[in-house]
């Protein structure tokens, strides 16, 4: 297997404060709590096999590499972010605070599942930038933003969310009200509990 990103480098950053500056001082607690060696064990599972979940391991690795992302674009804050289907996850905002800490940087996620949109809402409410949630298919951004509103636009494993988005419509499925993971196949018999 392919690991997921450059082992050797990222290991050096472990202990490194400058890539820790990512984390809210909740994490960075908990961050703090983690030997080094275990921080490198679980560095290399997550390269290995990111499908898992890892914890305070993914926000600190996907956060610094959005980050390093974010900087590559050579844009200075503030900055203007637009993400296609966040679903709950608050990684790109929280990033984008953090990298580009202004009161004029912005965040807008287009994302039409109700209870992920709930989710969303809850897991950014610390977060010092303006966050707007456009409730609806991003296929329609452009009703609701003129073309210049955005500086760049991130998509976290999107695409596929929002293919799957297609196909369970298709299959008669309500994908903006059905909880988003209710429409997955189950991991021990590859059906779902509502059939797509
Ligand atoms: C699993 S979550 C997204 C996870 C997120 N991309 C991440 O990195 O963790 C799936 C979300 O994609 C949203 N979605 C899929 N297609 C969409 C579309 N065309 N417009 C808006 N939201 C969409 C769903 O509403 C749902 O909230």
């Amino acid at each position: 297997m392919i690991p997921l990103d450059n082992t050797e480098i990222w290991l050096k950053r472990l202990d490194d404060e400058t890539f820790a500056k990512i984390l809210t001082e909740n994490e960075k607690e908990k961050w703090d709590q983690i030997s080094l060696d275990e921080k490198g064990n679980l560095l290399t599972a997550m390269f290995e096999k990111p499908i898992h979940d890892f914890g305070m391991m993914y926000r600190w690795y996907y956060r610094n590499k959005w980050s390093e992302a974010m900087h590559m674009t050579g844009k200075q804050a503030p900055v203007r972010v637009l993400e296609m289907a966040s679903g709950g996850d608050d990684t790109i905002p929280r990033t984008l605070s953090a990298t580009f800490n202004h009161p004029q940087t912005t965040y807008v996620t287009a994302n039409s599942n109700k209870a992920l949109t709930a989710q969303f809402r809850e897991y950014t409410r610390d977060i010092p930038i303006g966050i707007e949630i456009i409730e609806d298919n991003g296929i329609r951004i452009e009703d609701y933003s003129p073309n210049d509103a955005f500086d760049m636009v991130a998509h976290q494993h999107s695409v596929n969310d929002m293919i799957y988005d297609i196909i369970c419509r298709k299959n008669g499925l309500d994908t903006v009200n059905t909880p988003w993971f209710d429409m997955y196949p189950t991991q021990h018999d590859g059906v779902s509990q509502q059939r797509i």
